[in-house]
């Protein structure tokens, strides 16, 4: 009789069967057709109800792992990951969409997010104000959604006073928001020169000339920065100073109260990025606005803590610039949903953000592990709790042809090109995703099937 090895990762016992039945399907350990246990007897050898097993065996219903209808028995109906299609001709670069492993989206570990939010959605629905979230928003959003983000940001700002929190949808908004309300058309906005996608894209769509400062392994060099500033002012930088996207890199203590002393030396605006805040190795090293406090906003959101889709962010400014940024989110999109950011707040104010940030960094952890073994003797940059790692590809590989072949291979992944604040020719670094791939089976046969791509020589494809 099947029975499931429960890992002690913190979840509903239905879900770590599923899981384990998922896992054991993928090692070959059950097979196609396999019969699976009754639920009594499943549910006795747990000690468990067989309700439990039920749940479970629904979820892995929905999951498409196994078939069956009651009374007549649960049998194995899953492929396996390591059947996934893969074309034999790296060439060929249009396998459809659904068939790649994406290893391209920052975003945190879903199988256990439908099973939280179902319930909180449950709850906003019977919640006495459910009411407030349907009307329009004051601005700023409502004091009660701003408090609620101020629970959340006192996590890393511990004295976070609701009245200068302004609601965004999500950190995209937040650095839109930001950009547009605090520099003019034309102004010099700073970054790293290696970085998030959206902020290029945002500043070239703003008509603001964004400038890349050098990097070393903790983000931003102060003397570049400082060399910087002495041609030309800029008006604003825009840094991510924990897990940064895409190297990975965090800055210590002491380079931030660096960034934060030139800001005030050249009289330049920071917009502190820490979407990955909670991914931090050393909670006690402060946010990089907390040096600087009086001429730095700081951005975060609830994308890649809880979950994406609920597109609400938050800005934390100096008094003296609130009333720009609430103006900026009026003209932009009137108010984010206050619908969402009701549920936001009741996800915050009954402590399942914490909950959630507990279980993402321990997959996080889970898979980073995966990654060093198979990476092991690679130029590897990452963090212990970092949803992402930056790889350098060894000689003759570049980036682009890499992550073309990758793809070809049913592997998606970015290009260290996309990250270039300023075009700057090619690259030979790659940004993988660990927590995009819905299993960590999953992620150990992509990033298998990545590091034997890199085993062969790029040339022979030509
Ligand atoms: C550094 C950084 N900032 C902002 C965002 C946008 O986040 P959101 O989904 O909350 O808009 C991302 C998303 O990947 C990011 O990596």
């Amino acid at each position: 009789m099947w029975v499931p090895q429960l890992s002690e990762f913190s979840q509903p016992m239905y879900l770590s069967i599923a899981d384990a039945l998922a896992r054991d399907i993928s090692n070959g350990v059950l097979s196609q057709g396999d019969r699976l246990p009754t639920l009594r007897e499943l549910a006795t050898t747990l000690k468990v109800t067989p309700g439990t097993i039920s749940r479970a065996y629904s979820e892995a219903h929905r999951r498409g792992l196994v078939h069956g209808e009651v009374g007549r028995g649960t049998y194995v109906q899953s492929q396996a990951p390591s059947e996934l299609p893969v074309s034999p001709v790296p060439t060929t670069l249009n396998l459809g969409q659904s068939q790649l492993l994406d290893l391209s989206i920052i975003k945190p570990y879903s199988e256990t997010l439908e099973y939280w939010l179902r319930d909180a959605l449950i709850g906003l629905a019977k919640s006495t104000d459910f009411a407030r979230a349907l009307d329009y928003a004051p601005d700023g959003g409502h004091p009660a959604h701003r408090e609620a983000g101020a629970q959340f940001l006192r996590q890393w700002l511990p004295d976070a006073q609701w009245q200068q929190v302004v609601i965004t949808a999500g950190a995209q908004h937040g650095l839109m928001v930001a950009m547009s309300a605090l520099t003019n058309a034309g102004d010099l906005v700073l970054c790293e020169e290696l970085c998030y996608p959206g902020i290029i894209s945002l500043a070239h769509g703003l008509e603001r000339r964004l400038g890349g400062v050098a990097m070393d392994d903790e983000g931003i060099i102060p003397e570049a920065l400082r060399e910087l500033c002495l041609r030309e002012k800029p008006a604003m930088l825009v840094c991510v100073a924990t897990c940064q996207n895409p190297t990975a890199a965090i800055m210590s203590q002491q380079r931030r109260a660096q960034i934060a002393a030139l800001a005030e030396e050249f009289d330049f605006i920071i917009l502190d990025d820490d979407i990955y805040g909670f991914l931090a190795t050393d909670p006690s090293i402060k946010p990089l606005s907390a040096f600087a406090p009086e001429r730095s906003v700081y951005l975060t959101s609830l994308s890649k803590s809880v979950m994406p889709a609920l597109r609400i962010g938050y800005l934390y400014s100096p008094p003296k610039l609130l009333s720009r940024l609430t103006s900026m989110v009026r003209s932009s999109v009137w108010m984010p949903s206050p619908l969402t950011a009701q549920l936001a707040s009741n996800v915050i104010t009954e402590g399942l953000d914490k909950k959630l940030i507990r279980i993402q960094r321990n997959e996080a952890a889970a898979r980073q592990a995966i990654a060093r073994e198979i990476f092991a003797g690679f130029e590897l940059k990452t963090q212990p709790y970092a949803y992402h790692v930056w790889l350098t590809l060894p000689e003759p590989w570049t980036s682009d042809e890499f992550t073309m072949l990758a793809r070809a291979n049913g592997v998606l992944v970015l290009s260290g090109t996309q990250f270039q604040a300023e075009r700057s020719g090619m690259t030979r670094s790659v940004r993988l995703v660990l927590m995009s791939p819905t299993s960590q089976d999953e992620l150990r046969f992509a990033l298998t099937k990545l590091a034997s791509l890199i085993d062969t020589d790029p040339r022979r494809f030509y």
